[in-house]
């Protein structure tokens, strides 16, 4: 069976990008034609990332909300979240910049703290 995804036109935010299965969806929307923006804390594979077409590479310690802060100021509207570092406390926050409210009407989001995925 072929499955064609489409993200053109999308602004897709990842954390825990650097690497494992962050990276590998950071590749697969970017190729689905998603504007990416991956984070993760691991310098080096940022550098790595920021090599790759359509991905915009940022620090983020998903642990900090201040370092989530800064990168949502950066990022701008929102369509698409891959919360895969699973950190709990940075799932709100990042939850309610793709969709307010916690509607899960406005955007996808793919929690992996709490399991949770809306599109
Ligand atoms: N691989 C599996 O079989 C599996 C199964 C179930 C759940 N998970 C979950 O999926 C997620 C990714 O798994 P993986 O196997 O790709 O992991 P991985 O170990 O290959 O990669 C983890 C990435 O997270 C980054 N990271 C670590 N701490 C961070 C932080 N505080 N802020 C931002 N980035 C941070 C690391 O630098 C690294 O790039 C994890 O949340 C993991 O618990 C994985």
């Amino acid at each position: 069976m072929t499955y064609e995804l489409s993200l053109e036109g999308k602004t897709a935010l990842i954390t825990a990008a650097g690497q494992g299965i962050g990276r590998a969806s950071a590749e697969a929307f970017a190729d689905a034609g998603a504007l990416v923006i991956a984070t993760d804390i691991n310098e080096t594979a940022l550098t790595e990332l920021e090599r790759y077409d359509g991905i915009t590479a940022l620090k983020l310690d998903a642990t900090k909300p201040e370092d989530i802060k800064r990168v949502l100021a950066e990022a701008g509207g929102l369509d698409v979240l891959f919360n895969c570092a699973g950190v709990e406390e940075a799932a709100e926050m990042l939850v309610w910049a793709v969709s307010p409210e916690n509607s899960f009407t406005t955007g996808a989001v793919f929690d992996l703290s709490g399991g949770r995925s809306t599109y």
